[in-house]
């Protein structure tokens, strides 16, 4: 029978998603100054739950308070924080789907306001003007095993307050990606060098987590199809690393690629913006993480997610119905349309609304690669704070505001930071 997004799928572990679309994780940036869940987390992961997508993924959980992506990530440090995610996990299952929490480590993309001095692999700073990030330090060998322990606990305290399943990010170049790419990474001991070597602590965190949280409990990697940088992770690393974590017995691999000096989540750089539009098929450039999903699926048959790109019905069902993914993952439409599943299930829609096309800043003006790549890169940034205001609103109760223009949502966006900055502050 032809799979389409209304048919459920069965994981390694044994858990059945109800149908194949899923909220990908997006930063909420709504926890109290000491990093913990509240209700407007409660307000918002109700609506999605409600949604009607089979599987919810939270936005990054911090598993270390020091090394946050936004002032306002919730964080699992002890810092008395179980209660509420307890409250969210109610909420955010009550449409009886699946709800995994994403758990992450900033790594050298912990935010400058509040720690000029990040970690990492090596002591190499992230390339990006204006000095967003501090120069890192990079981890000793005991550091890493606080990071193995930090992320297993965290994964056990999500298990114990009730989500179904963890996800760990090992994309965007935060501290697990930094680890497999060789241009962050440059150590010589048993973390760096050959691929098994940066490879190993995102395996050995899969092995230590699941050890903790039992043979039935799901467990998903976000992984970078590329960097899409030179001397970055690349795309035959990425197909050998997902083999890995196939053997390692994970139940969901999720497909994403770059990291903050190249977008490539958003559509920057990744196969989307690579190929000429004229050499690409419609779905191609509709998702651009595609094309590797069907390399990926002839050397590995770990259930995959694809997310960046996907908007419209039938290019869902046909990637499905072409056997190149498993789950279709939703981002930048759920933060304005939380309901979309549901009326995509249901028939009612057919195609999520790309507010991306109208949110571009500049016009798409020609010159050397780099510069266009910078402008396409500042104009994904910008458009992001619109994202997080939306996001914002649904937490306070409020419906979103597709009328903001992209400058008024920056500036909102960059307020709520702000206020998030000095909460930490001032704790
Ligand atoms: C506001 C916003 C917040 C995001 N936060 C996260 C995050 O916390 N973790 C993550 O892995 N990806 C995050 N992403 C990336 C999305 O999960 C997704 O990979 C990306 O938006 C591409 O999918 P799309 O084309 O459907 O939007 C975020 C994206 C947006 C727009």
């Amino acid at each position: 029978m032809t799979v389409t997004i209304a048919s459920p799928l069965t994981l390694p572990c044994g858990v059945t998603l109800s149908n194949r679309l899923a909220k990908a994780a997006l930063t909420e940036g709504l926890s109290d100054g000491h990093n913990r869940a509240t209700e407007a987390h409660q307000r918002l992961y109700r609506k999605w739950s409600e949604g009607g997508a089979g599987l919810v993924i939270t936005g990054n959980v911090q598993v270390d308070r020091r090394y946050l992506e936004r002032p306002g990530n919730i964080a699992i440090d002890s810092n008395g924080g179980e209660e509420a995610l307890a409250a969210l996990a109610r909420a955010g299952t009550v449409g009886g789907n699946q709800l995994w929490m994403q758990l992450s480590h900033a790594g050298r993309q912990t935010i400058r306001y509040l720690n000029a001095e990040p970690v990492g692999p090596s002591a190499v700073p992230v390339k990006l003007p204006g000095g967003a990030f501090g120069k890192p330090r990079a981890l000793t060998e005991s550091d890493i095993a606080e990071v193995i322990a930090r992320f297993t606990t965290a994964a056990g305290v999500a298990r114990d307050t009730g989500f179904t399943g963890v996800q760990l990010h090992a994309a965007h170049g935060y501290l697990l990606s930094e680890f497999l790419s060789p241009k962050a990474n440059q150590r010589t001991d048993q973390w760096g060098g050959s691929l098994e070597n940066r490879a190993r602590l995102l395996l050995t965190l899969v092995r230590s987590i699941r050890e903790r949280v039992g043979p039935a409990f799901p467990i998903c990697v976000k992984l970078n199809s590329a960097d899409f940088q030179k001397g970055g992770f690349t795309d035959a690393e990425s197909m050998q690393v997902a083999q890995w974590l196939q053997e390692a017995g994970v139940d969901l691999l999720e497909i994403s690629g770059g990291t903050y000096e190249q977008l490539s989540f958003f559509g920057t750089g990744a196969e989307g913006d690579r190929a000429p539009a004229k050499a690409q098929s419609t779905l191609a450039r509709e998702a651009y993480f595609l094309e590797y999903a069907e390399r990926m699926r002839k050397v590995c048959r770990i259930p995959l997610m694809v997310t960046g790109g996907f908007r419209s019905l039938i290019g869902m069902n046909q990637a499905l119905g072409e056997d190149a993914l498993d789950v279709i993952g939703l981002g930048r439409p759920m933060c304005v349309d939380t309901d979309l599943p549901r009326r995509l299930l249901s028939g009612q829609a057919s195609e999520a609304p790309r507010y991306e096309n109208r949110l571009r800043m500049g016009p798409g003006i020609l010159g050397p690669a780099s510069t266009v790549n910078r402008i396409r890169n500042f104009n994904h940034m910008y458009a992001q704070g619109w994202y997080c205001v939306q996001l914002l609103r649904l937490g306070r109760g409020e419906e979103p505001d597709t009328g903001i223009s992209s400058l008024r949502g920056i500036v909102q966006y960059l307020a709520n930071e702000w206020r998030g900055v000095r909460a930490l502050r001032g704790r």
